[in-house]
């Protein structure tokens, strides 16, 4: 067996399938693209689905990949064991509709047994236990011996996510020998051991799970296998775990040095050492792949990742933030495949920072909440605290369980752990579904036949308008020989001027027809192929097969399509300029009206810099930048630093639009002006937020931006003709009616005092007394709230000694206040007065001793609560 490291087995396995002529895939973010049945990237395949149903195709139709994934579903074992870990990466080859089954075993076999020389001896296999064909593939081709292969059931040897492809599957086990064994003498793969270590998983995928849950069977059946590359390394460096390869030691060397204890040496400071040491790998790609901590979906799952890790680190003793110092080992060590961790390392420990310092305040609000919870249930002589409030703290203020048990247990309390873990399965459960309600599928609901339809040549990059023959014609998804006057069908013809929407761009309108009949082309799609569809509407005569066609394209709308999408181009350009190369593209969509993007960026972007990316872009349309476009590989693309997300990406050659030689460079397949001054002019008009990590920006360009600028000077012109004063003195205006509003409403305020005022002595008469102190009792109307504070005072002061109640009913906001004179707090508490006299309308509040307000609800109760004062009064003094 060969001794080799990580890094090394990533480039032997993905050299080896280079070879066998696969096209080696870089690995896709951890977000998954288009697809909401998907947190996270979680398998090898999910990135491709599209390419196993066939919507997408690439050049070739296999590939291999080392892709970066996470699974969840054990966080809660990962560091507990040895076994579990959230961040891994899947080494696996794919075929879509190429090789099938025995292609796969063989290379399998050839990869493990002949490349890495792992020994036969320890290699078993297992099946699907209906499939005869792969059995015999490995028995007869292979030379299993019968007894090393196990049939397993659908639980063990079916491979499926929540939607997309899926089949039953084949895996290599490992044998690890009998000191990791159970001593069954049936111990074999599918025993629950830790003898038989499972490392390549084969799926022969051939059907496609809807979100329905119904199995439909693919066309062409493929091939999906993964394999985990940290177990395989653990094989061939023949380590214990996932834990004591080579460089994930060195990630728990660093956190050795940090807490300064030893791994190994004690149990409970191992699962810290794991937990993190896991943790450090998933929050550093997470974060790098532009997901920031939120309260939901992957911000969530991070957000959690994150407190764990930092919450053992605590309990390793690391004074202080501590992530960061991991994460930078975690970048070092994945440097040789990922070197573009290192280029955003700023941006990522900026944000593992702030989400550590929030934390930090986190527990210690989180104590300030659990002391009181404690000091209550210690009045009410509980010794088991509401499992209701234990999962409050963990889930509105992210409070971890285990510390909340830890803390209980320090004060000799506990809380019910199964009706904890109950509401969490409930909150699951509620998020589950919500999730699986904006589960909108990804497979294309177009007929077979259309789907199947050729390439049309486009001209559209050139031309607005072109004669063309009519190839076919669909009536209600039926292909037909013509369609009439008043019906609606699409027209395919030999070569189209129309552009059919893709790439965020919209397809084209306008109309096609001949000397006898006109059809408007309401939108243009484009089916895999490129085969360009005209959705049409035939306003009078009839079209039939193989006519001759003028086509013509809406040339104003494209032409502003074209300004919108060539300043797209600019606007990525100029945000990176800005912000940094951490921004890339994460959607657009290009119309003539508008333009949308959205990129990765973890927070708002500032006004300040928005204006200096509307200045850059607008100065480069003003120089009058040439825009070409070529055609040429991925490579040489990939050589000129082209960006940008491409849907042909992996096709034989790729479409690159350069802007001021060399000045934008990206990968595209859209409709572009000739010139960037053919844009005009571009005006952004908001930004926002989309998801967390992704920002959404909006813009304008040419005559919508014209069309902008006469709407504001229409509103500027209303507004100057109702202040009836001249346009350039209107800010000047408003900012004196501001004033005016000011000063008028202190005048008010200040009559409403005077007149008050003038009853104050009235008020003053009618104090009673009550228990041997003066009582004002009185109902005002109509103060604001600093008057009626204002006079609460007033009367105090001129009171001397004794109590005050006093309501405030203005407009339907009824207010009580309260005030003690110091020298009597010690007998009653203004605060517990004013509260007994808001109950009575409903409302609620309190205060401090000497002086306290309360809001009443019910103002039709406002009688009821003051006539009531004696009888609080006369409960409450002591
Ligand atoms: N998609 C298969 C897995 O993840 C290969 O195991």
């Amino acid at each position: 067996m060969r001794n080799l490291g990580l890094n090394e087995i990533r480039k032997e396995f993905l050299d080896f399938f280079k070879e066998k002529d696969h096209i080696v895939l870089k690995s896709f973010p951890l977000i998954p693209q288009d697809d909401n049945s998907l947190l996270l990237v979680n398998a090898g395949m999910a990135p491709l689905k599209k390419y196993f149903t066939g919507e997408l195709k690439m050049a070739k139709d296999r590939a291999c990949s080392s892709q970066r994934c996470i699974r969840t579903g054990d966080i809660d074992s990962v560091g507990i064991t040895q076994r579990h870990g959230t961040f891994f990466e899947m080494l696996g080859n794919f075929s879509f509709g190429d090789y099938f089954k025995k292609e796969a075993i063989e290379w399998s076999w050839e990869f493990l047994n002949k490349k890495m020389e792992i020994p036969e001896e320890v290699l078993w296999v297992s099946v699907y236990e209906e499939d005869d064909e792969a059995y015999n593939i490995w028995k007869n081709e292979i030379g299993i011996p019968e007894e090393k292969i196990v049939r397993l059931g659908k639980e063990d040897n079916f491979w499926e996510l929540e939607v997309g492809p899926c089949g039953p599957c084949s895996e290599i086990h490992v044998d690890r020998g009998e000191k990791y064994g159970c001593g069954s003498p049936d111990c074999k793969p599918g025993c629950d051991c830790d003898r038989f270590l499972e490392v390549w998983n084969l799926v022969f995928t051939q059907f496609n799970k809807d979100s329905d849950g119904v199995y439909h069977k693919l066309a062409n059946p493929n091939i999906d296998t993964g394999m985990g590359l940290e177990r395989i390394t653990m094989v061939l460096e023949n380590a214990d775990n996932i834990f004591e390869i080579g460089l994930v030691k060195d990630i728990i060397s660093k956190i050795e040095k940090l807490s300064n204890k030893k791994y190994k040496e004690n149990d409970k400071d191992d699962i810290s050492i794991r937990i993190i040491a896991d943790h450090a790998r998933a929050i550093t790609f997470l974060v790098y792949d532009g997901v920031v901590p939120s309260n939901e979906g992957r911000g969530y799952v991070l957000r959690r990742l994150l407190r764990r890790a930092s919450r053992h680190g605590k309990l390793l003793g690391i004074k202080g933030n501590f992530i960061t110092e991991v994460s930078k080992v975690v970048m070092e060590v994945y440097k040789s495949e990922y070197p573009e961790l290192l280029e955003e390392q700023e941006r990522i420990f900026k944000i593992l920072n702030s989400e550590e310092n929030k934390f930090q305040e986190t527990i210690d609000q989180g104590l300030v909440i659990l002391e009181s919870i404690i000091a209550e249930a210690n009045t009410n002589k509980l010794k088991v605290i509401d499992s209701k409030d234990a999962f409050k703290l963990y889930d509105t203020y992210g409070f971890p369980i285990d510390l909340t048990v830890e803390i209980l247990e320090e004060n000799n309390m506990s809380v019910d752990i199964e009706k904890f873990n109950m509401l969490m399965e409930e909150q699951r459960n509620r998020s589950r579904e919500s999730r699986n309600e904006d589960n909108i599928g990804w497979s294309s609901k177009d007929n077979l036949e259309i789907k199947s339809l050729e390439a049309t040549e486009f001209l559209g990059y050139n031309l607005l308008n072109n004669k063309s023959k009519i190839k076919r014609i669909f009536v209600n998804d039926n292909s037909v020989g013509e369609i009439k006057t008043g019906e609606k069908g699409i027209i395919v013809v030999e070569e189209s001027s129309f552009y059919g929407e893709s790439g965020g761009q919209v397809g084209d309108q306008g109309i096609i027809k001949t000397k006898d009949s006109k059809a408007i082309v309401i939108n243009t799609t484009k089916n895999k192929n490129n085969a360009i569809l005209h959705h049409v509407e035939v306003e009078n005569g009839t079209f039939r097969l193989e006519e001759e066609v003028e086509m013509k394209v809406d040339i104003q709308r494209r032409r502003d399509t074209m300004k919108n999408h060539t300043a797209t181009h600019l606007l990525h350009k100029a945000l990176r300029e800005v912000l940094g190369n951490h921004v890339h593209q994460a959607g657009s969509y290009v119309s003539s009206e508008r333009l949308r993007f959205d990129i990765t960026h973890f927070e708002a972007i500032s006004k300040d810099d928005l204006l200096k990316v509307q200045n850059i872009v607008n100065d480069v349309i003003s120089l009058g930048m040439p825009v070409n476009s070529s055609e040429m590989t991925l490579e040489e693309s990939t050589k000129l630093g082209a960006i940008g997300l491409f849907e042909d990406k992996y096709k034989d050659v790729v479409r690159v639009i350069n802007i001021g030689n060399g000045y934008s460079t990206e990968l595209c397949g859209g409709t572009h002006v000739v010139s960037t001054s053919d844009i005009q002019m571009l005006k952004i008009i908001s930004e926002s937020s989309v998801a967390a990590g992704i920002r959404r920006i909006e813009a304008i360009t040419g005559r919508s931006v014209y069309e902008d600028l006469k709407a504001n000077e229409n509103l500027i012109n209303d507004i100057s003709s109702i202040l009836k004063s001249d346009k350039n003195e209107i800010t000047h205006r408003i900012e004196n009616i501001q004033k005016e509003v000011k000063s008028l409403e202190k005048q008010i305020t200040s009559f409403k005092e005077k007149d008050s005022k003038k009853d104050l002595n009235t008020v003053l008469n009618e104090a009673k007394e009550i228990q041997g102190i003066k009582v004002i009792i009185h109902k005002f109307e109509n103060l604001d709230t600093q008057t009626f504070r204002n006079l609460g005072d007033t009367l105090k002061d001129k009171l001397g000694t004794g109590i005050i109640i006093l309501s405030n009913l203005n407009k339907d906001k009824l207010n009580f206040l309260t005030i003690v004179t110091k020298d009597l707090t010690n007998k009653v508490s203004a605060g517990d007065i004013v509260k007994q006299v808001a109950i009575k309308t409903g409302g609620n509040g309190g205060g401090r001793r000497d002086f306290a307000m309360a809001g009443g609800k019910d103002i039709t109760k406002v009688d009821i609560a003051i006539n009531s004062v004696v009888d609080i009064l006369n409960e409450l003094i002591k």
